[in-house]
């Protein structure tokens, strides 16, 4: 059962498979795609969106007439094969002109520009019925300490994303943002590093309801962070707008690996949670399940598709062995040994107020903590031998 469809909702973004594996220290070792046979490509494997930032679709000093043509092609191919734009983005890190950020720049001008790019976009968005606008600060951060100061900088992201908040209330459009963070690259120091950061930060906006989050697996991981414990204080948080999924291999440069080739244990315990929740209820996430990674640049065309492909059956396959690893008897057994269901429970009786607490004395002066010496073991390790077990197909 790992031929995906569209109820999968299996999303990309054109600049992923579209990426032509330029990086610091070489050029480009594929040609570029079309978007119109990408789209169509797409359709055919079975994707259910695509997104992409403004300028993967037409260049960034296209004129009118150049953009219009483009937008035009994608939306009949569109039409074409009933692929869908979720989401959308706007570039605001290639071009010389973001070289220290846009919604942050130190230079007001730039500022102002890349509200104006970015305005422009949401109108673009709204055309191709994208609900979602994601907005990842690549350049917003600095290199010195000296060269930025944060509490302006935050000042000026706020004044930003009200305005865009404001933008999308006053034309009725049915677009919600979603900030996605990353701790560095290409800066040296990204503001909002976290999805944590972020979530403090989106409270203190003026419409808060319209801006959630949109983790990228690889990012946290460079923090050194546990994914799967921050989406769920995303979902916790009603926050988690959007997903950029994919694969990295411990705290080093943003490697954008397929879903699941990098840290696979935490792949794991993610698609278990976003598909069946926590093991004693909770938030599933329902929006899209979008991949935001980069064919590797030993990859010609055949192994870019293979990756598209790789990234959908990691997805699903994962999900075969977390519905495996929820339905074996032994492991409801090991979660009631683990008493992971006694989490559920609240610490205080319903009713009871702080002073019984208080003045309940086998809570303390009576409580027996000898026991949990030499004894009372919770058994996680039993049950993670299991989970890994049914990773491993050995179950
Ligand atoms: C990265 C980021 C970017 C953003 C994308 C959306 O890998 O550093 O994920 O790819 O997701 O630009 O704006
Ligand atoms: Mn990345
Ligand atoms: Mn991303
Ligand atoms: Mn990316």
């Amino acid at each position: 059962m790992v031929q995906p469809t569209r109820e999968d909702r299996f999303s990309f973004g054109l600049w992923t498979f579209g990426w032509q594996a330029q990086d610091q220290f070489g050029g480009p070792t594929r040609s570029a795609v079309d978007t119109v046979e990408s789209v169509h490509k797409l359709a055919e494997m079975g994707v259910w969106g695509m997104t992409f930032h403004d300028d993967d679709l037409f260049a960034f000093e296209s004129t009118d007439a150049e953009r219009r043509r483009e937008i035009d092609r994608l939306k009949t191919a569109l039409d074409d094969t009933g692929l869908v734009i979720p989401m959308i983005t706007t570039n605001l890190f290639s071009h010389p002109v973001f070289k220290d950020g846009g919604f942050t720049s130190n230079d007001r001008s730039v500022r102002r520009f890349a509200l104006r790019k970015v305005l422009r976009n949401i109108d673009l968005a709204a055309e191709v019925g994208a609900e979602t606008f994601v907005m990842w600060g690549g350049r917003e951060g600095s290199e010195y300490d000296s060269a930025k100061d944060v509490q302006a900088a935050l000042a000026r992201y706020r004044e930003s994303v009200n305005l865009l908040t404001e933008y999308v209330t006053e034309k009725g459009y049915n677009i919600r943002f979603a900030i996605e963070p990353k701790p560095n690259e290409p800066r040296g120091d990204i503001l909002l590093p976290t999805l944590g950061h972020a979530l403090g930060f989106i409270e203190t906006l003026d419409r808060p309801d319209l801006v959630g989050i949109n983790p990228e697996t690889g990012h946290e991981q460079m923090a050194g962070l546990n994914f799967t414990h921050g989406i769920a204080q995303a979902l916790d948080a009603g926050k988690l707008f959007h997903i950029d999924l994919n694969g990295q291999r411990s705290i080093k440069f943003d490697q954008d690996l397929v879903f699941g080739h990098g840290d696979l244990q935490n792949a794991f315990s993610l698609v278990d949670l976003l598909e069946f929740g926590s093991p004693t209820g909770g938030q599933t996430y329902t929006g899209p399940r979008h991949f935001d990674y980069k064919p590797s640049r030993t990859e010609d065309s055949k192994g870019v598709w293979d990756s598209v492909s790789a990234n959908m059956r990691m997805y699903l396959l994962l999900k075969e062995r977390a519905a495996a690893f929820r339905a074996d008897p032994e492991v409801q057994e090991a979660l009631e040994a683990a008493k992971v269901a006694e989490l559920r429970q609240p610490t205080l009786n319903e009713g009871e107020t702080l002073n019984e607490l208080l003045a309940d004395r086998s809570s303390y002066e009576d409580f027996n903590p000898a026991p949990y010496f030499d004894g009372r073991g919770f058994g996680f390790v039993r049950l993670q031998q299991l989970a890994l077990e049914h990773l491993m197909g050995a179950r």
